[in-house]
């Protein structure tokens, strides 16, 4: 790793796990997990932590690649290239530029394409698309004095940097996924009513503590089945992406002998017991075709009914059925908020919601809801409860000891 070279001090050499404000803890467990698993002789260091949601570690190809194929809470899993501190454009200019003069990392060849997306950079006095634009010219114009032809293509680049703002560094990455992490493949559906975040699942399932080898999972108001794809995922350490997709890193010759083999999951010997109930027909349908193209529908009951009359009984006998014991368990749910029901409906819902958990005595469940009455009308004290947002809706985690 080199965090900064006598040739040009905005040369830096790090793997940025990006994710949702206060992710932090969640997204440097589960690297943690993944890399324990997957290799014997690789040591993860403690993370820096960058603001409220990005871990930063030095760069190792083999974790960047596992991260990249297997990470399910981070949203962009980066290579950090260039930082610089500077808050003026030309200043910033003189950095990149330097730096991709001095740059000997195997990723820059000559006829490359490439594509800018502006990450959070609400820092930057000038704004996201004058950086965006200063990093296109120290890029182009870099490279051409070293004889090496770079091209901006925004369809299907070779390349995609990301250009993201700190409190106090403007930072210049390769996205290794290219796209958006959530962009699994497994839901092509629209996905139901509100869909979660793909990987806003995952955080929440960790939050919760799932544990998949002593716990039966539960999500009574399932809608397109994230929680419970991301549940039987996890569970598995399943990679991110369904095929046909793949992260561009693939595509890069400098990772070629990473991505020669598909991955596969890392701990196929788990077979997770997960029950899903929706009540809208049309949604439970399409939460099966969205199981079965995740690789996980056996894995998964699922109901089509409303949860109320679901009998907890009924749960157990599924649970025992496959040897798992029913002394603790995890529900897991994202209430509808508030779209489609009149207020007093809502508060109904979150009234039985609380009733019908607290029938599964032992258990905890874990909610994301951007409602701030849901926890009044559910009842009891949440063991945890932190802010954390669904896209732009602002809501909180809750969790309870049943
Ligand atoms: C916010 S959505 C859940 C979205 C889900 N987490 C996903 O990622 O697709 C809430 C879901 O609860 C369902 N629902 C509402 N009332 C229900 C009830 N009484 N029983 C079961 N499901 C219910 C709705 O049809 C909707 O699909």
């Amino acid at each position: 790793m080199t965090d900064s070279t006598p040739n040009s001090p905005a040369l830096v050499d790090r793997l940025a796990l990006i994710g949702g404000a206060g992710t932090n803890k969640v997204m440097a467990g589960e690297l943690s997990r993944l890399v324990k698993r997957a290799f014997d002789a690789v040591r993860l260091p403690e993370p820096k932590k960058e603001g409220q949601g990005a871990v930063l570690y030095p760069f190792q190809r083999e974790v960047a690649a596992l991260a990249v194929n297997h990470h399910r809470t981070s949203s962009r899993v980066l290579w950090d290239l260039y930082e610089s501190p500077a808050r003026r454009l030309e200043p910033l200019y003189d950095d990149l530029l330097a730096a991709v003069l001095a740059e000997t990392r195997p990723w820059l060849r000559d006829g490359l394409t490439f594509s800018i997306h502006p990450g959070a950079t609400h820092e930057f006095p000038a704004g996201g698309r004058q950086l965006v634009g200063v990093l296109k010219n120290a890029l182009i114009d870099a490279a051409a004095q070293r004889g090496i032809q770079l091209r901006v293509k925004v369809d299907d680049p070779d390349l995609h940097f990301v250009v993201r703002c700190t409190e106090t560094h403007t930072v210049a990455s390769l996205d290794l996924a290219g796209q958006s992490m959530n962009l699994r493949g497994y839901r092509t559906d629209g996905g139901g009513a509100a869909p979660l975040r793909e990987t806003l699942a995952a955080t929440v399932l960790f939050l919760s503590r799932y544990d998949a080898r002593t716990e039966v999972l539960v999500d009574p108001m399932a809608g397109s089945g994230t929680l419970a794809i991301e549940g039987a995922c996890l569970a598995q350490a399943r990679p991110v992406w369904v095929p046909p997709r793949v992260p561009v890193a693939a595509h890069m010759p400098m990772f070629a002998d990473l991505f020669s083999k598909a991955p596969t999951p890392l701990f196929e010997d788990t077979r997770p017991v997960i029950f899903a109930n929706e009540l809208d027909q049309r949604t439970h349908s399409g939460s099966r075709a969205n199981m079965a193209r995740a690789g996980v529908a056996n894995f998964i009951e699922t109901n089509c009914g409303d949860f109320r009359q679901l009998s907890p009984d009924a749960i157990r006998r599924i649970a025992t059925a496959r040897g798992y014991g029913t002394e603790s368990g995890l529900i897991v749910c994202n209430p509808p908020y508030g779209e489609r029901l009149a207020p007093s409906a809502l508060l109904g819902l979150y009234r039985d919601l609380g009733i019908w958990c607290r029938r599964f005595p032992g258990w905890r469940a874990g909610f994301i809801v951007a409602n701030p009455e849901f926890e009044v009308a559910f009842g009891g004290l949440p063991r945890i409860k932190k802010p954390l947002s669904n896209a732009n809706l602002r809501g909180y985690f809750y969790l309870y000891d049943l």
